[in-house]
């Protein structure tokens, strides 16, 4: 998370994700599913401003910065938003009842498996606690992090990469040198998370994270590429056509490879370079893909 103040208050990033890896292992009794994934922090961030109020309330602004025609962008309650949830969760862990303004602006799609919304609540709790001098630690933020969901203790955590395990919210950072190159694309439409991993089948022989492990070690960071794996991929491309011709679109590109990231619906491309990766993003928005960036991993 970066984290400056301004003016008024306070403004904070919140950064987009991809996995690189996500073995579905098993189904839990809990609804959930054992995984095994590599996830790596990209340079694409929602803002969010942080303004004290000097009334106990809690005020929460969205604006969206990408195309409004992208479907599943529709915005729902504020109170079912992820940054006022995790604002909620923080006041009433804490006992805290101080107040304030937040004006998040999204530049991360939703529905897309890049970890938006959850990058959001994470640096909410982070900026918060700072904010609010709570004195809470890294490691019980992230204990209020995974009630908000799998993927938030991920943010919380300073590391740009990490393997993560449990239902994603058990995570091991690791330490990588050098950065990938990528090509982000969202179809029109987004995926629901529950309803791929309804679809998955788990995959307990595949190949397990080890080898993605050492070549990230080892590097060169660009032989990572080889090890890509993602168990939610067949289910995303057997309930989203859009999926499918993404897939088809990358398969025609000179990538060194791709994937869907998370549960998708977006889907990522390694380039060999930040060039190749902006020229590739070039030609797929001129072929009428709704929403394309060039972005690379942080080191
Ligand atoms: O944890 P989160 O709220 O982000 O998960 C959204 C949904 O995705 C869950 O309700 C569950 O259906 C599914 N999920 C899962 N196994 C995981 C993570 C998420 O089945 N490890």
């Amino acid at each position: 998370m970066l984290f400056g103040k301004t003016e008024c208050g306070w403004v904070a990033q919140a950064p987009a994700k991809v996995n690189l890896f996500l073995r579905v292992i098993a189904r839990r009794p809990d609804g959930y599913h054992e995984l095994e994934t590599v996830m790596a922090k990209v340079s694409l961030w929602d803002s969010l401003h942080f303004t004290p109020l000097a009334e106990d309330r809690v005020v929460l602004n969205v604006s969206l910065a990408y195309p409004r025609s992208l479907g599943g962008m529709e915005l729902g309650a504020v109170e079912d938003n992820l940054v006022f949830r995790a604002t909620q969760l923080l006041r009433e862990e804490t006992g805290c009842r101080r107040g304030v303004s937040i004006t998040l602006t999204k530049r991360i799609p939703a529905a897309a498996g890049l970890g938006g919304g959850s990058s959001d609540a994470a640096t909410t709790l982070r900026a918060l606690n700072a904010l609010w001098e709570l004195g809470l630690t890294t490691g019980q933020l992230c204990v209020l992090a995974a009630r908000l969901g799998s993927d938030v203790p991920f943010f919380v955590a300073d590391a740009a990469w990490a393997l993560c395990t449990g239902r994603g919210e058990e995570l091991e950072p690791l330490p990588v040198r050098g950065c990938l190159s990528l090509v982000i694309a969202r179809p029109q439409n987004g995926l629901s998370t529950a309803a791929v991993y309804r679809n998955c089948r788990p995959e307990p022989d595949r190949q397990s994270v080890t080898m993605l492990q050492e070549v990230l070690h080892q590097g060169p960071i660009h032989r990572a590429a080889y090890s890509l794996l993602n168990s939610l991929q067949a289910p995303a491309e057997m309930l989203s056509i859009d999926v499918r011709e993404l897939k088809d679109r990358f398969e025609r590109l000179p990538l060194i490879r791709h994937q869907l990231t998370g549960s998708g619906s977006a889907y990522f491309g390694i380039c060999r370079d930040a060039r190749q990766a902006r020229r590739i993003a070039r030609q797929l928005r001129h072929e009428g893909v709704p929403w394309v960036v060039a972005v690379s991993t942080r080191a």
